[in-house]
């Protein structure tokens, strides 16, 4: 199992299962075409990174965070976009596995901040950021946001 950056534009086409896994019920009936066309106007070259957790060639996992504010490229401070595991690999530690990855990614580019959200309605992500001790950053109606600081962590190797 590898954990690998995407560099430049994903093509976003090869992880629909992954975005499907996380495409929020609310947000409606979209096409998976539409779905691949809304993560690709979405991503911002310049402030997104992008792993991919493989296995046996097939991609299983992935997350994207984001300097924050976006608009601001001095910022110490990052924002979580995606992150999903397969629905038949759920459950299994590979989303402790990724989100340990992406805080150490932003220790090693000096960010002091990362922001998180997850939605009320999904256990398992709030869950996700509790294990890992993130703790409450805001609250609104249908969610919560999350907050930890990436230099002030201790995490497993
Ligand atoms: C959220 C997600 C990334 C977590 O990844 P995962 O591999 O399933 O989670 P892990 O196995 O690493 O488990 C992390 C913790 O969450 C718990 N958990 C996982 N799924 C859960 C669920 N559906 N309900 C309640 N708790 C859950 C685990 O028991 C574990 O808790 P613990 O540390 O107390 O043992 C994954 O479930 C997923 O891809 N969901 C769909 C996409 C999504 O909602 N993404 C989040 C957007 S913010």
């Amino acid at each position: 199992m590898e954990i690998k950056e995407i560099t430049g534009l994903p093509d976003y086409s090869e992880i629909i299962e992954l975005i499907n896994a996380e495409w929020p019920r609310e947000f409606g009936g979209k096409t998976d075409d539409e779905k691949i066309g809304e993560m690709v106007r979405s991503h911002q070259v310049q402030t997104d990174t992008v792993k991919y957790l493989i296995e046996e060639q097939k991609i299983i996992g992935f997350y994207r965070y984001t300097l924050w504010p976006r608009k601001n490229p001095d910022s110490d401070k990052a924002h979580t976009m995606d992150i999903a595991v397969i629905p038949a690999r759920q459950n299994q530690g590979l989303g402790i596995m990724l989100m340990t990855d992406l805080i150490k990614d932003c220790r090693e580019k000096d960010f002091n901040q990362l922001l998180s959200r997850s939605m009320r309605n999904n256990p398992g992500s709030i869950r996700l950021h509790q294990s890992l001790d993130f703790t409450v950053y805001l609250e609104t109606e249908d969610s919560i946001v999350w907050e930890i600081n990436p230099q002030f962590m201790s995490l497993p190797n």
